[in-house]
């Protein structure tokens, strides 16, 4: 879709790029020429996914939780050693389950917000604080979900991906004299390995509730993704991209 050479040299980390959205967005962005870091918990995911991702070019795979700030002083140690800097951060880890509000338990409650909120703001700000404070540029893209009209059935995740959207507003205007941009993908329901955590009852004929009729594919999430993140998007910060097929603006996907 992209030149080759879009991302020519650029040093990219795509958390939680060891499978499906992630995996997209490190492999078109490999494609484009950038040199890419892929991040996340499980060892073997990762392994996996760094020596699938080798064959379309320079390719880094490590294990770290976004939501330990320790492990993430060593992931980004290491990317200082081995490429002396970092352009563009793209934070994709998360995930959530579907509850009913009420029966959510406050450990539930805490773990969403633990590992959406505070895991994305964990990135935003050491990355900030180890790379682009000094380099005095740096892209952010935050993949979040559409929360456009609230996300019935996931209350927990509405809050933290409704925090990401309002923190990337604030990173973006707080940031945007220093040579940073930061903006999210709201993705709506796509083919992906997430959709593997909820169970077939609550997907059985969604897309027909979907306005495009279809779900969407990890390639049309990372496609806006490489956009946002690419001198194309020179001027645009603070922004939301939906992409969605229309989900956000009409039709009932769950029965409530
Ligand atoms: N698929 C959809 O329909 C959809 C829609 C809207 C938004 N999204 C969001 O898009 C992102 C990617 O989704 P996906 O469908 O590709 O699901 P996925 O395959 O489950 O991707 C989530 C990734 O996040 C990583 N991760 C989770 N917690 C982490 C932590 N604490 N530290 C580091 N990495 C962590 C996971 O790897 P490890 O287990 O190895 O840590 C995994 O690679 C997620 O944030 C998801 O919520 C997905």
């Amino acid at each position: 879709m992209f030149s080759k050479d879009l991302f020519k040299g650029k040093i990219v980390l795509v958390t939680g790029g060891g499978s499906g959205i992630g995996f997209a967005i490190a492999k078109q962005m490999l494609q484009c020429g950038a040199i890419v870091w892929i991040a996340s918990r499980k060892e073997e995911r990762i392994s996996a996914a760094t020596s699938q991702l080798s064959t379309f070019g320079e390719v880094y795979g490590t294990t770290v939780d976004i939501r330990d700030r320790d492990a993430i002083e060593v992931l980004l140690e290491k990317i200082k050693d081995k490429c002396g800097r970092l352009d563009i951060l793209i934070n994709n880890s998360g995930g959530q389950f579907p509850s009913a509000a009420e029966d959510i338990s406050p450990n539930g409650w805490n773990a969403v917000i633990n590992n959406n909120l505070n895991g994305t703001w964990n990135m935003c700000q050491m990355v900030f604080k180890s790379f682009f404070e000094a380099q005095k540029q740096g892209v952010i893209v935050n993949i979040i979900v559409n929360i456009y009209r609230g996300v019935p059935g996931m209350a927990h995740t509405a809050a933290a991906r409704g925090g990401i959207e309002t923190m990337s507003k604030t990173l973006a205007i707080e940031w945007c004299n220093r040579g940073v941009r930061v903006n999210c993908v709201a993705p709506g329901i796509i083919q992906s390995s997430g959709l593997e955590n909820y169970p077939p009852e609550l997907l059985h004929g969604i897309s027909d509730k979907i306005p495009m009729k279809r779900l969407g594919t990890v390639d049309e999430i990372a496609w806006p993704t490489l956009f946002l993140a690419s001198p194309m998007a020179a001027y645009v910060t603070g922004d939301t991209l939906y992409v969605d097929g229309g989900q956000r603006l009409w039709g009932d996907i769950w029965e409530i």
